[in-house]
């Protein structure tokens, strides 16, 4: 029997409406959340994801900015709009899309976003808060995963989790997630990479199995256990003629031969991808809720 498809459309839209009554909490006290995104340059995937966050934030009734600077922008004059933004009373939440151009050093741009203000969760600060379990901004598509599984009553604890890439932005926060003593974790995780030896016999001891590589379909059939769940991160562009914009996306993962072995299995697109966004706005909210706890309750 082929897999329960994993809705990510349904399961964001739920967690958009739940923010709502938040919202208007916020509203009635005159505050309305405010995210700032960065957008440089002119990488096509990259302003498709900064115009969907802008129409999310729309769609809730949050404030949006989209900053737009060319590829020429030099450090200094990033670091300089991120200290504006810091500022910035309307502003709640701040993100620098990545990738940023090469002469720009990311981590020093991140180091300048104040980290109640980083809904990206990408901060050192935040980072070692979530690796020793404290409260803090999550970083969007680790904590959506983890929703997406708390929907269908998939319970990672005594899991075997096989996460597959190890990027700072997915693969080693949704295994320290995971892996933490709480809620919707306790999994005993595996982080496979470039360099693991004999991927497939790793892979398919996954009972949860998280592919976050950014190669097209490199998960195949007989890498996956008979009955696994199987998330798909990648979001990767594939030539096509036969499409209006000479090009679909497809995962990391081969749906079309692993949904016939998968128990639950998210499609791309409408898997992860929508989470990211709702797990972003998520955050701009609590961002602007700690905001404004101590001064304007
Ligand atoms: N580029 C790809 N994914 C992301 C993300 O989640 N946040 C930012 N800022 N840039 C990205």
């Amino acid at each position: 029997m082929p897999a329960q498809l994993i809705d990510g459309k349904e399961v964001a839209a739920s967690i958009l409406n739940e923010l709502k009554v938040r919202i208007e909490k916020l509203q009635s006290k005159g505050i309305t959340p405010g995210l700032a995104a960065v957008l440089i340059g002119d990488d096509p995937a990259s302003a498709t994801y900064v115009k969907a966050k802008a129409k999310a934030c729309k769609k809730l009734g949050l404030y949006s900015e989209v900053i737009k600077e060319p590829a020429t922008l030099t450090q200094e004059e990033l670091v300089r709009i991120v200290h504006k933004l810091n500022e910035d009373d309307k502003i709640h939440g701040i993100l620098v899309q990545s990738p940023l151009p090469e002469h720009i050093d990311e981590l020093s741009v991140t180091l300048n976003i104040k980290p109640d203000k980083d809904v990206d969760g990408f901060h050192p600060f935040n980072v070692g808060m979530m690796l020793i379990g404290r409260p803090s901004l999550l970083p969007c598509t680790p904590h959506g995963i983890i929703k997406l599984l708390a929907y269908y009553n998939i319970d990672p604890s005594g899991k075997e989790v096989v996460v597959v890439g190890r990027s700072n932005i997915v693969g080693k926060p949704v295994a320290v997630m995971l892996a933490q003593k709480a809620e919707m974790a306790n999994a005993t995780v595996t982080i496979a990479h470039s360099r693991t030896k004999n991927l497939p016999e790793v892979t398919r001891r996954a009972d949860i199995l998280i592919a976050a590589i950014g190669s097209p379909q490199v998960i195949h059939a007989d890498m996956v256990k008979e009955g696994a769940v199987v998330i798909d991160v990648g979001v990767n562009r594939v030539e096509d003629a036969n499409t209006k914009k000479g090009y679909r996306l497809v995962g990391d993962v081969d749906f079309e031969e692993c949904v016939e072995k998968a128990s639950y299995i998210t499609p791309v697109p409408g898997g992860v991808g929508p989470m990211t966004i709702a797990m972003l706005m998520s955050n701009t909210v609590t961002a602007s809720e700690t905001q404004n706890v101590f001064h304007k309750v």
